[in-house]
């Protein structure tokens, strides 16, 4: 069968079969940011926003998702012009293996949208079932407090993950 979808505002008309879920039909459709994880909706690797609610992708019958509007991690910005948040979890180490954070900046997105100025238990609630297996969870709940101020228009609170990433290209190290 067909569904129409609108994934990271382009529209596009996939074909699925019966029980595909919307994580499996995303990731054949290129959009491989989002994870999977658990396969059972419990670990939120998978997440998306869908009509702008956070879902978990590999729980929803992708059939069930015609004519929604999809936004998975690869909507929000690009390698050169990250979006605040993602921004922020760079400047504040908050990514270890990666694997858990396109999840985790989705329901961050969709926290900041609803409570631009969150407190630290709401961030905390927020990202309770994001698993992350690596950094433990002060990082990300530091990164998206800043990155919730810094679409306020604040300054950001720390910057520097920029330019330690730069000094590990530095050509001295390879000579
Ligand atoms: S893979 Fe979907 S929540 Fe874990
Ligand atoms: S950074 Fe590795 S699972 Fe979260």
């Amino acid at each position: 069968m067909k569904v129409d979808l609108t994934i990271n505002g382009e529209r596009k008309t996939v074909e699925v079969r019966e029980n595909d879920d919307l994580a499996t039909v995303l990731r054949w459709e290129g959009y491989t940011g989002v994870k999977c994880g658990c396969d059972g909706g419990t670990c939120g690797a998978s997440k998306v926003l869908v009509d702008g609610e956070t879902e978990m992708a590999c729980g929803l019958a992708a059939e069930d998702a015609d004519g929604f509007e999809i936004e998975t991690i690869e909507g929000l910005g690009s390698q050169d012009d990250l979006h605040p948040i993602q921004q922020a979890f760079v400047d504040h180490f908050a990514v270890q293996c990666g694997f858990c954070i396109p999840g985790m900046v989705i329901e961050a997105k969709s926290l900041i949208a609803a409570n631009p100025d969150p407190s630290e238990a709401e961030v905390r609630e927020a990202i309770d079932n994001n698993i992350c297996r690596c950094t433990g969870y002060q990082k990300p709940v530091e990164a998206i407090l800043d990155a919730a101020g810094r679409m306020r228009g604040e300054q950001a609170a720390v910057t520097d993950g920029g330019a330690r990433v730069d000094s590990c290209d530095r050509g001295d190290l390879n000579e």
